[in-house]
């Protein structure tokens, strides 16, 4: 299936596996035979969602109304809904997970699950660690994530600091989930720009050669590429005879010729050098494969449309005109020149051909998503991707980052924010506070103590404060607010985890052992509700995948901690009769919470 906007309703790679991870993919398979069992002669695809209102049920599942609908005017067509509800009942093929089902309303049928059920599956994952929780339907699959991409020599901002935090977390799902991610950095990295940055570079070593400096590069030509950026742009602008220049140093360049080569070389290394301070910070790795690398494709690519008659010339350019849009994806430039386009088309043939992926999808802000329409549109209409089977392909669309007075985020200066310094002061606020802490509480500061905290949290709370909403949404940035001790935030979440890991050591038992031998008494109701929803965390992370959005795991994340509390509340755990028990529950929620960081970014602390 084809998608730029993939919903919950889309069936993912993953929906006509038997699951293993998910409780409702196993109820999903037990409705899926009761159905075909009850209703052979007509497809129905099982419909389990959680109950809305908790005293009903803990899941529920809705197929008999829309069945009932089908089946009108059939011989022996059932009287109401609830007739078509009791008949799949009765064909529920017997199992462990559910201890009662009821009828309500219409026809929805309320499933409560089996105390006992969800008791092993805590202990069994105490046991046998979360690898059997990962969503199913994707190992072996090739997955391409094509995120972060900044462009050489210009800065890189806040777009691509979001593109960079969802694109690795759905990596990390992904990857959790055994698919074969290839991450890919599509970096700015070729373009008529380099024209004026290589004669200004060039212009400036003549300067210094003139003043009675060395004739060879110095390292300080490219020490600040925004500057020479902004240098050359207005020289380019302002004088004729530059642009000039300018342009034929584009052309030799995409000629091959090894001078411009190598002074295009130099800018790129130094913006990799920029890109990987970021990258580094923040734990992401990526691969780069920049525009450039698809250069030698371009022609071949654009030739290929026109041959098949895909692509047409239309007022001197090549374009591929598609249904539904009033803009051609435009191949070719009038004068020759190939464009962002023209890479995105030999790209995608790449991926699918010789990356053989199975899925790509790309990350980048909303207002790229008719160029991705286009793109796919083009690649439909050429046969490369076939609506409804083989690869997919999908467009992760995101909003803009605002600053405190809603407008685009930037500096009082006025210009875009710098990213090395955003995550410094998420980082210096936090070690300050640390400090404060341990201050306050009489304690040493041990400084590599507070530095590795810090980074966690500082770190953590950008990327937390961008994953918590949903991604089409625009959102403020505020240290205030993402540093927040209490509310949605990281560091909130990382005192709550701190906090538990605190409980499992002051009892000083291990408590892995115990989970072998000692079962998990879910008694209380705060108890049977928190293992509930640990056990959901393989249906979080199917749900971030099939759309492929991050804010399905904190969500998930944020309502643990609060389950967890509103359990630790009622709960006595240390020095209670139940202490054995309750010890499990709280370090399989301490694993859970583990997990989601990982799949987020973050690093977990033990003590805070
Ligand atoms: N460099 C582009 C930008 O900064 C993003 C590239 C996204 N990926 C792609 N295959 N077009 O807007």
């Amino acid at each position: 299936a084809l998608s730029t906007a993939p919903s919950a309703a889309t069936t993912t790679m993953a929906s006509e596996k038997a699951s293993c991870g998910s409780v409702r993919g196993e109820l999903c398979d037990l409705f899926r035979t009761a159905l075909s069992v009850s209703y052979p002669d007509v497809a129905a695809d099982p419909v389990v969602a959680p109950c809305g209102n908790a005293k009903n049920g803990d899941y529920q599942c809705n197929n008999a109304m829309a069945l009932f609908g089908k089946l009108k005017g059939a011989p022996n067509a059932p009287k109401a809904p609830r007739d078509v509800a009791n008949a799949i009942l009765g064909a529920l093929p017997a199992n462990d997970l559910v201890s009662e089902t009821s009828l309500a309303g219409p026809g929805f049928i309320n499933i409560r699950l089996n105390k006992d059920f969800l008791s092993k599956r805590l202990s069994n994952m105490l046991v046998n660690g979360l690898a059997g929780w990962a969503p199913a339907g994707y190992i072996g699959k090739k997955v391409v994530i094509d995120f972060s991409s900044p462009n050489v020599a210009k800065e890189m901002h806040v777009g691509h600091l979001r593109s960079t935090i969802i694109g690795d977390t759905l990596c990390r799902i992904f990857e959790y989930s055994g698919a074969d991610v290839l991450r890919l950095n599509h970096v700015g990295d070729w373009g008529t720009q380099f024209g004026m940055l290589i004669e200004h570079m060039a212009d400036t070593r003549k300067a210094r050669v003139a003043a009675g400096g060395e004739d060879k590069d110095a390292d300080e030509d490219v020490s600040d590429l925004q500057e020479l950026y902004r240098a050359a742009k207005k020289r380019f602008d302002d004088e004729e005879e530059f642009k000039t220049r300018a342009r034929e140093a584009v052309t030799r360049l995409q000629s091959g010729d090894p001078v411009s080569l190598a002074a295009w070389q130099r800018i790129c290394a130094a913006s990799r050098r920029e890109f990987e301070a970021i990258y580094s910070r923040l734990g992401v790795t990526l691969q780069e494969r920049g525009e450039s690398f698809y250069n030698p494709m371009l022609k071949g690519v654009v030739d290929e449309l026109k041959d098949a008659g895909v692509a047409t010339i239309d007022d001197g350019a090549t374009c591929v005109f598609v249904e539904g849009q009033s803009v051609p994806l435009i191949v070719q430039k009038s004068d020759g020149g190939f464009g962002y386009a023209s890479t995105d088309m030999a790209a995608l043939k790449h991926r699918l051909n010789e990356e053989k992926a199975d899925w790509i999808v790309y990350v980048t802000d909303v207002g790229q998503s008719q160029h991705f329409e286009l793109v796919f549109a083009a690649a439909k209409k050429a046969g490369w991707l076939v609506e409804g089977s083989g690869p997919k392909v999908s467009h992760v669309g995101f909003g803009l980052v605002l600053g405190e007075d809603g407008k685009r985020f930037r500096t009082r200066s006025g210009d875009l924010v710098r990213l090395v310094e955003l995550l410094d002061e998420a980082k210096s606020r936090c070690a300050a506070t640390l400090r404060e802490r341990r201050v306050e509480a009489g304690e040493e500061v041990n400084e590599a103590e507070v530095e590795e905290a810090a980074c966690a949290m500082g770190y953590g709370a950008v990327k937390y404060a961008d994953l918590k909403n949903h991604r089409t949404t625009n959102y403020k940035f505020s240290f205030d607010d993402m540093l927040n001790l209490k509310g949605n935030t990281a560091v909130y979440l990382l005192y709550a985890h701190a906090r538990i890991a605190g409980i499992v050591r002051k009892a000083e038992k291990d408590v892995y052992a115990a989970a072998a031998t000692t079962p998990i008494s879910l008694d209380h109701p705060k108890e049977l509700e928190l293992a509930l929803h640990l056990c959901k965390l393989p249906e979080a992370l199917e749900d971030a995948i099939a759309e492929l959005a991050p804010n399905r795991v904190t969500d998930y994340l944020y309502d643990l901690s609060e389950k967890f509390n509103s359990f630790y509340v009622d709960c006595k755990v240390l020095g209670s009769e139940q202490e054995a028990s309750r010890l499990l529950l709280c370090e399989a929620t301490a694993v859970v919470m583990r997990k989601c960081f990982e799949m987020l970014g973050i690093k977990p602390l033990y003590r805070i």
